[in-house]
């Protein structure tokens, strides 16, 4: 259902060839294919970023970013309050480009093709990477008209209801809203809300499903709902949340990136990456003491 191996971000026409299906591994992963070594890994790159730097107008807030994500996967962001979680984050569907004074800079490929490029189109960006929000966003609108407004804004007619059943249904809210698709989305509960949102994201066919601590606005039953949603999404989608939730971290991502707020010399604070590996290893033999402090609660 989901084309992953030839992304067009172009303006209408291809942009270029498209990248090998098995794209570019990272550098650390290619160091570790000498002999003796442990088997070279062979996922596949959706994200490639190096050296990412955004501003704030003049401020620097989050410096020299390299990280790789990888396709049908879950990466968790953790890290303290202000680090640049939610700056990051905005790069990787080029939501930064809708506030004001922000200013990208460095590489990030996604499948192969730089995102920040002048012949890629923002908008088909985000529709292919989507994003839900800490705070479930619905529109004003009724269920079924949250679902078809992404298909109705690229043009489709045809086939909606078709198109609504299936996005609620991948989004695990069917069963309970398809008796009331007509009314309003604002009359759900906080944690069905989060999941029509998720709904409206998977209803144009992302490629990447981007999370901002979906889940902080929800109860723990409905918080544990969403969590059962990602490990079930990942089988189709590339997933990237941000959590404060330790445990939700450790319970749902295959790798953790841990980042922190550096005090600067001019006494700027500047949000870098500290550490980023299988999430288990993170959590159980971090190799950075500001990890190891921040997971077992002596910081941030
Ligand atoms: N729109 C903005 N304009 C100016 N500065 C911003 C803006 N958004 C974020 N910042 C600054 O960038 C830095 C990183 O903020 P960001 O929101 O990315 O952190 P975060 O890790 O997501 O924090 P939290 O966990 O509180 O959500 C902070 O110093 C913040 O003040
Ligand atoms: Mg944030």
């Amino acid at each position: 259902m989901v084309s992953m191996e030839s992304p067009d971000l172009g303006h209408g026409d291809p942009v270029r060839s498209a990248p090998p299906a098995d794209i570019v591994l990272t550098r650390e992963m290619q160091a570790e294919s000498v002999p003796g070594a442990p088997e070279p890994d062979t996922r596949q790159v959706v994200f490639d970023i190096r050296g990412l730097d955004v501003h704030y107008g003049p401020v620097l807030a989050v410096a020299e970013v390299d990280l790789a994500v990888a396709a049908r996967e879950i990466t968790a962001l953790i890290g303290p309050s202000g680090c640049g979680k939610s700056t990051f984050l905005r790069c990787l569907n080029r939501m930064n480009d809708l506030i004001p004074g922000a200013r990208v800079s460095g590489s990030v490929l996604y499948h192969g093709l730089e995102l920040y490029g002048p012949q890629i189109d923002p908008v088909e960006v985000r529709r292919r990477i989507g994003m839900v929000f800490q705070k479930p966003n619905p529109f004003p609108k009724s269920i079924y008209d949250n679902v078809a407004f992404g298909p109705r804004v690229n043009g489709q007619r045809r086939g909606l209801d078709d198109l609504v059943e299936h996005a609620l249904a991948r989004a695990a809210l069917w069963d309970e809203v398809k008796d009331k698709l007509k009314k309003s989305a604002l009359a759900l509960s906080g944690g069905q809300q989060q999941r029509l949102c998720i709904a409206r994201a998977l209803a144009v066919e992302p490629d990447v499903v981007l999370m901002d601590e979906p889940c902080s606005a929800l109860d723990p039953i409905a918080s544990s709902r969403i969590e059962d949603l990602m490990v079930e999404l990942k089988r189709d989608y590339t997933i990237v949340i941000v959590t404060h939730n330790m445990q939700q971290a450790a319970r749902v991502s295959d790798r953790t990136a841990f980042f922190t707020a550096e005090i600067r010399e001019s006494g700027a604070r500047v949000g870098v990456l500290v550490e980023y590996d299988q999430t288990e290893t993170i959590f159980t033999s971090p190799s950075d003491p500001r990890t190891e402090g921040y997971i077992t609660g002596r910081f941030g």
